[in-house]
Order: C-alpha cells, then sequence, then structure tokens
C-alpha cells in the first residue's frame, strides 16, 4: 500500500459532535480503502460487515478483480490471455514470482516442480484407513494436512528457503495425493507420477492410466485440463484464501494452512459449487422443470439456490464461466460427446438471465456452472470436481500465504464482534435452576 493517504474520511459522532479523521489510501487500480486500525482505539467502536462485503483484509499484488466489468487479472495479466496462450506451471510461477518467466526460468521451475511430484511412500497407508466411499475431498484434507508429518525439513515458516520447498511440494504433490484418493475410491492401485509428462499430462495419467494396458494421452484433453487448472488457480480474497491466511497468521506451517483452506473449498457456496451444479442438472433433468427451479431459487422461504450462478464480487460475467463454456464445446467435441446436460445448462443460464430476479441481483453463470460438465465428459467422477478446483487452487493459495509471510506489517488475525449475548450474571447452583 502506498505510504501517503490520498485523501481522508471525516466520520463524525452526531451526539458528542467529535470528528475523527480517517486516513485513504488508493491501490495501483481499482477501489481505494478507509484505513479504520485506528477506530477502535479513538472512538471505543468495531467497524461492522459479517461476510466482509466491504472489507480489504490485506493488501494484495497477486489478482485484481473488477466485478462490474468482469474483469480479472493475475499480475496483470488478463485470465483470457492466459488460458489461451500460457500453461498451468508458467502461470503457477507468474502468480508465486510476480513476472512471467523467460524460458529458460520456465525449463527450471518445471523441473523442480517435477521432480518434486512423488509422495514419501509411507503417505499412501494414510488411504488405507479411509473407507473406499470417503469422499475424496475428505481424503485430501486428511492427507494434505499430514504432509507437515513428513516434510520436516520445509516447516519453518520464517525461513526463505523452506518456504519455497514447501511451496514447490504443494504445488507439486497436489496432483499425486488426487489421483491417489480417486483410484482409492475404486480399488485401483496408485500410479507413480512421470518425470516426462506436463503437469496437466502427469495428473490425467496418475488418473487414468492402468499397469495392465499403456495410457494413449489425448492432447486436447491435456490442454483443457491444463486450461481448468490455469481458470481455477488464484481469485484474491474468496472464502479459502482468506482461510489459508487467516491459518497462516498465527504462524501455522503451510501443510497445515492448505489443508485448511481446502476444507473452506468444500463448501457448496465455494468450490463444491461445481459438484453441486451437476446434482442440480441432474435433478432438474429436463428442460420443462428448469421454470419450477427457477421458481425455486427466487423463493426467500426456499433455501435452494441456482448453483453456478451469482458472485460475492463479479456482478458481470464470470470471465472464467466463458472461456470453461468455450472449453466445454471443445472437449465434447473432441470426445464425440452429446450431453443433454450442456444442452439443459445452457437453456438454465439463457430462461435466468432474462429474469428479472436474476437480472436485478446481476447473477450470472460464475466458474462452477460450465466445468463441470467438462469434467464428466473427460472421465472424472462429481466427488472429484472440487478436488480438481483444489489441486489448481493449491498454487493461489501458496501464492497468497507466501505474500502474507513475507509482508513486514504481518500480524494475527483477530476480528472482534457485536456482542449479543447476556451481560456479567451470578452462578446459580444447580439445585437452585
Ligand atoms: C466460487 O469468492 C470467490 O472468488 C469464489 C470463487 C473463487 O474462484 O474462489 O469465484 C469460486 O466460490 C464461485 C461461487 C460458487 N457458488 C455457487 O455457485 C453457489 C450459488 N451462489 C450463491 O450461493 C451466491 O451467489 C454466492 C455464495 C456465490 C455469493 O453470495 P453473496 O455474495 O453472499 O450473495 P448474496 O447472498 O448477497 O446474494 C445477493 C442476492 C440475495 O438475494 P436478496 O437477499 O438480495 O433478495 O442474490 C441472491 C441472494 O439470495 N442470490 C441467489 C443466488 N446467488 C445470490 N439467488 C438464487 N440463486 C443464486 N445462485
Amino acid at each position: 500500500m502506498s505510504n501517503a493517504a490520498s485523501k481522508t474520511f471525516t466520520l463524525t459522532d452526531n451526539q458528542s459532535g467529535e470528528s475523527f479523521d480517517l486516513p485513504v489510501f488508493d491501490g495501483s487500480v481499482g477501489p481505494s480503502v478507509i484505513d479504520v486500525r485506528r477506530l477502535y482505539g479513538d472512538t471505543g467502536h468495531f467497524t461492522y460487515d459479517p461476510g466482509f462485503t466491504s472489507t480489504g483484509s490485506c493488501d494484495s499484488a497477486i489478482t485484481f478483480i473488477d466485478g462490474d466489468e468482469g474483469i480479472l487479472l493475475h499480475r496483470g495479466y488478463a485470465i483470457d490471455d492466459l488460458a489461451e496462450r500460457a500453461d498451468f506451471l508458467e502461470v503457477a510461477y507468474l502468480l508465486l514470482n510476480g513476472e512471467l518467466p523467460t524460458a529458460a526460468q520456465k525449463a527450471t521451475f518445471d523441473h523442480d516442480v517435477t521432480y518434486h511430484t512423488m509422495l514419501h511412500e509411507q503417505l499412501s497407508n494414510f488411504y488405507r484407513g479411509f473407507r473406499r466411499d470417503a469422499h475424496p475431498m475428505a481424503i485430501m484434507c486428511g492427507v494434505v494436512g499430514a504432509l507437515s508429518a513428513f516434510y520436516h525439513d520445509s516447516l519453518d515458516i520464517y525461513d526463505p528457503h523452506q518456504r519455497m520447498v514447501a511451496s514447490f511440494r504443494l504445488v507439486a504433490k497436489m496432483p499425486t495425493i488426487a489421483a491417489m484418493a480417486y483410484k482409492y475410491s475404486i480399488g485401483q492401485p496408485f500410479n507413480y507420477p512421470q518425470n516426462d509428462l506436463s503437469y496437466a499430462e502427469n495428473f490425467l495419467h496418475m488418473m487414468f492410466s492402468v499397469p495392465s494396458e499403456t495410457y494413449v494421452m489425448n492432447p486436447v484433453l491435456s490442454k483443457a485440463m491444463d486450461r481448468i487448472f490455469i481458470l481455477h488457480a488464484d481469485h484474491e480474497q474468496n472464502a479459502s484464501t482468506s482461510t489459508v491466511r487467516l491459518a497462516g497468521s498465527s504462524g501455522a506451517n503451510p501443510f497445515a494452512c492448505i489443508a485448511a483452506g481446502i476444507a473452506s473449498l468444500w463448501g457448496p457456496a465455494h468450490g463444491g459449487a461445481n459438484e453441486a451444479v451437476l446434482n442440480m442438472l441432474t435433478e432438474i433433468g429436463h428442460k420443462d422443470r428448469i421454470a419450477e427451479y427457477i421458481k425455486k431459487a427466487r423463493d426467500k422461504d426456499d433455501p435452494f439456490r441456482l448453483f453456478g450462478f451469482g458472485h460475492r464480487v463479479y456482478k458481470n460475467y464470470d470471465p472464467r464461466a466463458k472461456v470453461m463454456q468455450e472449453t466445454c464445446h471443445e472437449v465434447l467435441a473432441e470426445l464425440g460427446v452429446e450431453d443433454p446436460l450442456l444442452d439443459l445448462a445452457m437453456e438454465l443460464e439463457k430462461l435466468a438471465l432474462e429474469d428479472e430476479y436474476f437480472v436485478s441481483r446481476k447473477l450470472y453463470p460464475n466458474v462452477d456452472f460450465y466445468s463441470g460438465i467438462i469434467l464428466k465428459a473427460m472421465g472424472f467422477p462429481v466427488s472429484m470436481f472440487t478436488v480438481l478446483f483444489a489441486v489448481a487452487r493449491t498454487v493461489g493459495w501458496v501464492a497468497q500465504w507466501k505474500e502474507m509471510i513475507e509482508d513486514p506489517g504481518q500480524k494475527i488475525g483477530r476480528p472482534r464482534q457485536l456482542y449479543t449475548g447476556p451481560d456479567a450474571r451470578p452462578y446459580i447452583p444447580i439445585d437452585q435452576r
């Protein structure tokens, strides 16, 4: 944040007539912030913003979102450019280091990630402790958290070398851990990573190859996988990233912080929405029933929401959803799949975007609306959809965690509250209650 306030906001207490000047700081792009750090000390009042709808929690130079214009930039580069022209590890390098890599830097980065993809062999024992029908996100929470029991030489968050090693280990091992969760659920043997494959190719190989035959890589699918990873890599201070930052602010080790991020992502209002969209489309079943579900989504007394629609920040089309829809058509065409759920999704989008309830609230399809249809066509079970989101988002979580740890002004996150419970009262012995 720039050190000089660009202006001040003056807060006046109408009862006492006292005024308080609050400095305003400008970012490089986007909304300025009113610095309220002294508010409680000066006024004895907290700010109040459940859900953080109007609260900036940190400075960050990683990702910028203009929700009104539907713009998403990673270190200044537009998501559609990156999805079109970069590969996932190039974007990962950009998120972690702030600049696009040179060819030499990219080659070194790819090598370093590749040579961290294997897991300590004993970690495979953790899988056998789970039921075969455990949700793979439960396994991800457990196994990723357990990494801190194995990689003791990358736990010291104040050692830049150990932070770098932990970052590589997390980005590199997530696909391996995820693929093992899938293989375990279907009773097939684990596949080891292959160092001659790209990040996305390696993941598809570990997911779908079997020892009894040679796995044939489909370049259209591996490109689509790589692009899906790019679209999910980072997204400013969303719920799971904020969870990772808050966990990291206490000095917790990076593996524990990422496990916390995975847990937060699992919710259907967040990363779990891609799984919820597929289940919703399957439940709707036919175009004739769309109106019934739009009515349910509009009904305040009905908890049902249109999954894959709406966003805290985007009040325009999520730019990732556009790329995702294009990729959806490419993958289904390549596979020769005619998925009625795609037609259903497109009809649902059309009708929702013509409905006053959605138009007035600026509810558009988000990144999760089409992703599940692609993943289903590629052979992923619905239960793996959020796992893939976690695999891709790990580099964003790590980049944001690293930025926080390296911020000299960093302190433990500890919000306050508006207390609405009882005031002090005497203890009453149980025989007198
Ligand atoms: C992700 O934050 C990120 O960046 C997240 C993410 C990332 O990359 O990290 O982009 C990934 O999580 C995408 C969102 C995936 N979730 C879903 O698709 C679930 C369905 N969407 C909703 O649950 C909702 O839109 C949220 C959770 C995404 C956003 O919630 P907000 O900002 O708290 O929205 P809101 O509740 O303030 O909604 C405003 C109004 C409300 O109606 P009113 O009270 O004004 O009458 O819009 C309504 C909401 O009821 N509304 C919906 C709706 N989304 C919002 N009504 C029906 N269906 C919906 N999907």
